[in-house]
């Protein structure tokens, strides 16, 4: 088994491959001025199983062409088989049409993943449970919510309610509730506006207490969260902390963040965040041995 990552994320990919107690392969990627990539896979991969591990983030289009690239030079090398482990989707949110006339984005990176030679697909944390159906190929859907199930479980208390910041995320917070011991929950139902994505209205379906976990999937310009926080302040939640698998961060989101009444915001390295990116109410931390884990179950 090989494994290779793209330059999204190699301290993950680096990670990874140590819980394999493997190295990672060589690959050359130049960058052309004109910006264009040109990949060649160095090791020899020919009848290989190989993995490759590459996720998206604050730029999805490069670092999927990157992956496309990467992708076809495995495959033109002759690998049997690519597992392709890419802990943060980009484009999932768009796996459906919202308005008449729109793409759905993620089925057009799922086609193209298939047909550029991916067998297997291992991820994190879907924004939608009907994502892994729209593959062909076998998709290992894996969640972070047993990591932030873990850091709740190791201080819960009676005054602690679990707080979905919308609709979308119950199912999310039921499945987090079992796993703290029935943790009681509350959900915030919110209206965006489709062409900007800003948050028009936004009220708290349940009981809320004097602290409260927000969790979520992704955090990208971090308006969810501050809303969702400034609601609950509003409503008398005196601590407030995140736990969220997929930390985008775009934009102002850093500064959003840290200037908030939020005390803490968990998330994890799916996604590669530069040090600019950090903030001090940030802590990071690793599904790498998940992911190894996984990868080693698979493989025996
Ligand atoms: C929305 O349905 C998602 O679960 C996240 O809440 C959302 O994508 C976060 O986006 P932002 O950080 O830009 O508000």
């Amino acid at each position: 088994m090989l494994i290779f990552s793209g330059g999204s994320n190699k301290k993950l990919a680096e990670k990874i491959a140590n819980g394999l107690a493997l190295s990672l392969g060589e690959l050359e990627i130049v960058t052309f001025p004109d910006n264009e990539n040109r990949v060649r896979v160095i090791d020899q991969v020919l009848d290989q199983d190989v993995i490759l591990v590459q996720s998206t983030g604050i730029t999805p289009n490069l670092f999927y062409m990157e992956l496309f690239f990467i992708l076809d030079s495995l495959k033109r090398s002759g690998a049997k088989s690519i597992t392709l482990v890419i802990p943060y989707l980009g484009y999932q949110r768009q796996d459906h049409i919202f308005r008449e006339g729109e793409a759905v984005s993620l089925n057009v990176i799922i086609k193209l993943l298939e047909e550029l030679g991916v067998t297997k697909v291992v991820s994190f944390d879907f924004h939608s449970i009907k994502i892994p159906v729209m593959f062909s190929v076998p998709v290992i859907h894996l969640s972070a919510l047993e990591a932030f199930a873990n850091l709740i479980n190791e201080d819960a208390s009676d005054d602690l309610v679990l707080v979905s910041p919308d609709m979308g995320g119950i199912a999310r917070i039921k499945k987090l509730s079992e796993m703290t011991n029935g943790l009681p929950f509350a959900s915030i139902v919110k209206d965006r506006d489709l062409n900007t994505g800003d948050i028009q209205s936004a009220q708290i379906n349940g009981e809320v207490k004097k602290k409260a976990i927000i969790v979520d999937d992704v955090v990208s310009t971090g308006k969810t969260l501050v809303s969702a926080a400034d609601l609950l302040r509003k409503n008398g939640v005196s601590e407030i902390t995140v736990m969220a698998t997929h930390a985008i961060l775009a934009k102002d989101a850093p500064k959003l963040l840290q200037d908030s009444v939020i005390e803490k915001i968990i998330v994890t390295d799916t996604i590669n965040l530069p040090e600019n990116r950090k903030f001090p109410k940030l802590e990071i931390i690793s599904v790498s041995d998940q992911i190894a884990k996984e990868l080693k179950d698979e493989n025996t």
